[in-house]
């Protein structure tokens, strides 16, 4: 099924900007997590081959916090969106939450892995794991002690580019909603879709480090933005 012609193929790239109203931190804002933590120390592949069990534990503590949040109306405004333009959307998100299911999206690529999986580095399986992994227990297809998050650490490459790339080229709109545009790849995405021809737009609570690479940019709480933005493509069904 595709969507109403006058929209046409529709990227929209999510960032930790879209669950701040949810409760879950950023990462870069002023209470964000690399306010408290290190990159170093939690979030690459040296960090977990030195301290596996701090890393463990800190996403450990994320996957449990996800109990406490819900989504919020941009989460679930992107659904409609979903439901509306079907397979002209491609929707990306950076966020390992899985609150754009809950949302009720479909189709969601997470390029940067999911906080309700697992990795084995033994066998390569990837399981639903919503307990803890700092008692490192036994992988369920192959039994190594080799379980890790199924997210992807600085230093390592995102999941789906070639998928990513792919829709970017044939992109008639992209979108980018709560990220500061400070990692690459994603942070690259807009001069990529904007070279293909594609409109772009930005939806961020203040201008991101890539804002001036946009035909477009509206500032404000996702909550509240992205819901209008929705109605407006969509010709104010809601
Ligand atoms: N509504 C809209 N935007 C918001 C809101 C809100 N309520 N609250 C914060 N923002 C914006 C911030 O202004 C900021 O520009 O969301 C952005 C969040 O930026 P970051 O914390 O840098 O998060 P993100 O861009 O998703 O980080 C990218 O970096 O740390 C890695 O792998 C991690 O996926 C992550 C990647």
């Amino acid at each position: 099924m595709s969507g109403p012609a006058r929209v046409g193929r529709v990227v929209v790239l999510t960032g930790a900007g879209i669950s701040a109203e949810s409760g879950v931190p950023t990462f870069r804002d002023s209470d964000g997590l690399w306010e408290g933590h290190r990159v170093e120390d939690v979030a690459t592949p040296e960090a977990f081959e030195r301290q596996p069990s701090v890393v463990q534990a800190f996403y450990d503590d994320r996957r449990a916090a996800l109990a406490h949040v819900e989504p919020n109306p941009a989460h679930r405004a992107l659904a409609r969106l979903e439901q509306a333009l079907g397979d002209d959307l491609l929707l990306v998100t950076q966020n390992i939450d899985d609150l754009h299911e809950r949302g009720g999206s479909l189709r969601v690529l997470h390029m940067h892995g999911e906080l309700l999986k697992a990795l084995c580095n033994g066998c390569g399986g990837r399981f639903a794991w919503s307990g803890d992994l700092v008692d490192f227990p036994p992988c369920p297809g192959c039994a190594a002690i080799e379980l890790r998050p199924d997210v992807v650490w600085f230093g390592e490459i995102p999941n789906d580019m070639d998928r990513i790339g792919a829709a970017l080229q044939r992109a008639d709109l992209f979108v980018s909603i709560g990220t500061s545009g400070a990692v690459y790849p994603a942070a690259g995405f807009v001069q990529a879709a904007s070279a293909y021809g594609a409109r772009t737009l930005e939806l961020n609570l203040v201008p991101s480090e890539g804002s001036h690479h946009f035909d477009e940019a509206r500032h404000g709480r996702a909550g509240e933005i992205v819901p209008a933005w929705v109605d407006e493509l969509l010709g104010g069904g809601s």
